[in-house]
Order: structure tokens, then C-alpha cells, then sequence
């Protein structure tokens, strides 16, 4: 299988609970390295540009507002099939719906606030990865 990179958010509500190790533990020990790693607290601007894909939806000012409330944790990640794996880590976007074991349903408490973003494809990744960290 190929070595892939894939993009991932540690987000406002995960780095408030202060569980920022436990949940870099879970792409640890599952085969994902964290190559590029940054606390941050994103603007306005920068949120509204990464969510862009997102603007038309209802719940696209929440977002916004809830991804600029507090620091989050801008990684890359890298490993053999880091995409899909991570999104199996992270597991589904709504807490409630998310598989046992899951950082979503371990560490999350709603929809809105979910925990983690991460990539869900190779061009999402591409685009992410240089959005935050440059090529
Ligand atoms: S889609 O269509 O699959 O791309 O949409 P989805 O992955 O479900 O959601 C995209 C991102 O929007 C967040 N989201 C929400 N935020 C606030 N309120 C509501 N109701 C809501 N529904 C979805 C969701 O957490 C996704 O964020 P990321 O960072 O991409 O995981």
C-alpha cells in the first residue's frame, strides 16, 4: 500500500479538554507519524478560506465561529493509506453516530464540536496540506 500524507485539525473543543496527547496517542499507535505539527489560533479568514467548499451550507457561519473560539493543532500526518485510516480513527462526523473506539466518540460531544478534521481524499489532502504549510 502507498505512503500517503493527509491533513488534520485537532480542533477548538479537543485542545480545551486537553486531550491534544491522547488523541496524537491514537495516530501514534496505529501507524501515522505527525510530520509537520503547529498550534494555531486561525482568523476569520483563514477559516472561511479552508471551510470555502462549505459557504452555501446553514451551518457555515457556526463553523467559522466554533473553529476561531480557541487554538487549534495543524498536522500532517503520514503513513501507508494515511487518508482513509485517519478518517477511520476520527470516525463519522456526527459524535453520536461514531463507531466504538473512535476518537470522534471517545473525545467529541456534538456535531458541531467534533474533535478532528481530517482529509477526505488525496486532492483534499493535497489542498489542505498546502494551505497551511505551503507545498
Ligand atoms: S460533507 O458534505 O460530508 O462534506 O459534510 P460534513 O463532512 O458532514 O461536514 C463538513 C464540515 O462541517 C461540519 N459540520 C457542522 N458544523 C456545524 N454545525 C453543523 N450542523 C455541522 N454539520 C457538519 C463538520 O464537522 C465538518 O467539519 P470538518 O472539519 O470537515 O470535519
Amino acid at each position: 500500500m502507498a505512503i500517503e500524507r493527509t491533513f488534520s485539525i485537532i480542533k477548538p473543543d479537543a485542545v480545551a479538554k486537553n486531550v491534544i496527547g491522547k488523541i496524537a496517542s491514537r495516530f501514534e499507535s496505529n501507524g501515522l507519524k505527525m510530520v509537520e505539527m503547529q498550534l494555531k489560533q486561525l482568523t476569520r479568514e483563514e477559516a472561511e478560506g479552508f471551510y470555502a467548499e462549505h459557504k452555501e451550507r446553514p451551518f457555515f457561519g457556526d463553523l467559522v465561529e466554533f473553529m476561531t473560539s480557541g487554538p487549534v493543532v495543524v498536522q500532517v500526518l503520514e503513513g501507508e493509506n494515511a487518508i482513509a485510516l485517519n478518517r477511520e480513527l476520527m470516525g463519522a462526523t456526527n459524535p453520536q453516530e461514531a463507531a466504538e473506539g473512535t476518537i470522534r466518540r471517545d473525545f467529541a460531544q456534538s456535531i458541531d464540536a467534533n474533535a478532528v478534521h481530517g482529509s477526505d481524499s488525496p486532492a483534499s489532502a493535497e489542498r489542505e496540506i498546502a494551505y497551511f504549510f505551503g507545498k
